[in-house]
């Protein structure tokens, strides 16, 4: 079924990760890049992908968004390979600045365990948050962060910044 060597990935309960995934859908190119929601996927179709962009918003205090909840324990047991993924977290930093955008960090550390490799780090300038899972061992976020409750005018330049970063890792 699938043709692109690239995913993108991602759960959203109410819309804004969605959104971000489009756009990136969008950005990268309809034709270059696989959009598919983690509720309607099996951890086989993972493995069909040589780079995956995980879309996944933090929920209930330090919690994956519902469908990424759901699927973890499957994700667990994936091998990941020969697999390079990075990350677009969506949080609010204002009303959850002690679990600020943990998603990424949750899933990108059972990727890295699982044999996966990770790219795409982006700065926690501009951020204010006092603590996160999804800040790596260098001090920066596992992958793009985006505050659409409360910066929303910055999500597309961040996305346009973040896509010129990574670009070389995307053909
Ligand atoms: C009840 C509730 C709990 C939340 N918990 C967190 C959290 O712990 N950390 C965080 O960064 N954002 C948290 N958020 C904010 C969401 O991640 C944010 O609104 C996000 O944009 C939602 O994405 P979605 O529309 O794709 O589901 C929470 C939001 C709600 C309503």
């Amino acid at each position: 079924m699938s043709q692109n060597n690239i995913a993108i990935i991602y759960g959203s309960d109410t819309g804004a990760t969605e959104n971000v995934a489009k756009s990136l859908h969008v950005k990268i190119g309809e034709d270059k890049v696989d959009l598919l929601e983690v509720n309607s996927i099996s951890p086989d179709d993972f493995r069909k992908y040589k780079t995956i962009l995980i879309g996944v918003p933090t929920w209930y205090i330090g919690e994956l968004q519902s469908d990424w909840d759901y699927f973890f324990p499957e994700f667990k047991k994936i091998d990941f390979t020969g697999i390079k993924t990075t990350y677009f977290g969506l949080g609010d930093q204002l009303g959850y600045p002690d679990s600020f955008v943990d998603g990424i960090g949750i899933l990108a550390e059972v990727v890295l365990k699982n044999g996966g490799k990770v790219f795409g780090s982006w700065s926690t300038d501009g951020y204010d948050f006092d603590e996160s899972l999804g800040v790596n061992p260098d001090g920066d976020f596992y992958g793009l962060v985006i505050d659409d409750d409360n910066q929303h005018e910055m999500t597309d330049e961040r996305v346009d910044k973040w896509l010129s970063q990574i670009k070389s890792d995307l053909i």
